[in-house]
């Protein structure tokens, strides 16, 4: 019955996989809504709610060269804001842990995109925190929030926050998190992390080398505080490391 099971997650897996890296270039636009609409008819995006929070965000706001085109884009300070799809992606695998009133860490916010998405999703009522080492690209982000009435106000009435900070230390203070999310590829995955994640929360990361063999990790802590840790996806993604670092190889 479990190796069934597991035989059934394999093969579900594998499926997601082939769909991901077949479909995931295929979803450009010209216009935010033609971009999110293609995500999901390639069924990258699968809900409604994950839908409506990147339609309404728009990424124009936060990427000025080709905001529409589903690949990562430079964002300047050595970064990019990743791709279309790997947001759609994470969004999707964290949704179920984005609902009304919960609380979510958005680490390595760099253009804030993916955070306002978050903080969309968790509503007025919860909080999105994002956590950036570049202290330029926090205040880009917010002003990049600014940019339109509907983002603002989730700036303003502190549904997204964005701090400077080394995520690897998470943000305790607004913790526990119902969900994480790692921007930056970890070459171990941090404890710190892991234990600011709220019981029944999930912390999603892709772990691996600077240029190296990278995947994403599933991080779900169960009711009862232990943590199950699932190799996911092959993910490409700059690293998780020191300021320094970043800059100089
Ligand atoms: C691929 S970018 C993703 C940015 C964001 N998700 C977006 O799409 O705009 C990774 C970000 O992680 C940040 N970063 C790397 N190491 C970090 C660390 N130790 N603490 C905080 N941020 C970090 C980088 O500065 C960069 O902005």
């Amino acid at each position: 019955m479990l190796a069934r099971s597991f035989t059934a997650f394999c093969i579900a897996v594998n499926a997601l996989r082939a769909n991901l890296f077949t479909m995931a270039w295929r979803s450009s636009g010209t216009t935010n809504e033609e971009l999110i609409s293609k995500l999901k008819a390639n069924g990258i995006i699968k809900s409604d709610r994950v839908f409506q929070a990147m339609i309404s965000v728009d990424r124009a706001n936060f990427c000025k060269n080709k905001p529409y085109v589903d690949s990562p884009q430079g964002i300047g300070y050595a970064v990019t804001i990743s791709a279309p799809h790997m947001h759609a992606h994470a969004l999707e695998l964290l949704s179920e842990h984005l609902q009304e009133g919960k609380r979510a860490l958005d680490v390595g916010s760099g253009s804030g995109y993916l955070t306002a998405c978050m903080a969309k999703l968790v509503g007025s009522t919860g909080k999105a925190v994002g956590i950036e080492h570049i202290d330029e690209l926090v205040s880009l982000s917010k002003q990049n929030l600014n940019r339109s009435p509907e983002t603002q106000e989730m700036l303003d009435n502190g549904q997204a926050v964005f701090v400077v900070g080394d995520g690897r230390q998470g943000y305790p203070q607004y913790g526990p998190y119902n969900a994480i999310h790692v921007g930056a590829a970890a070459p171990t995955i941090p404890q710190a992390l892991e234990n600011q994640l709220a019981e029944g929360g999930r912390l999603i990361i892709p772990v691996g080398p600077r240029d190296g063999r990278q995947y994403l990790y599933i991080i779900d802590k169960t009711n009862e505080g232990t943590t199950n840790r699932k190799r996911f996806l092959p993910v490409s993604f700059v690293p998780l490391t020191d300021k320094k670092k970043q800059y100089w190889r």
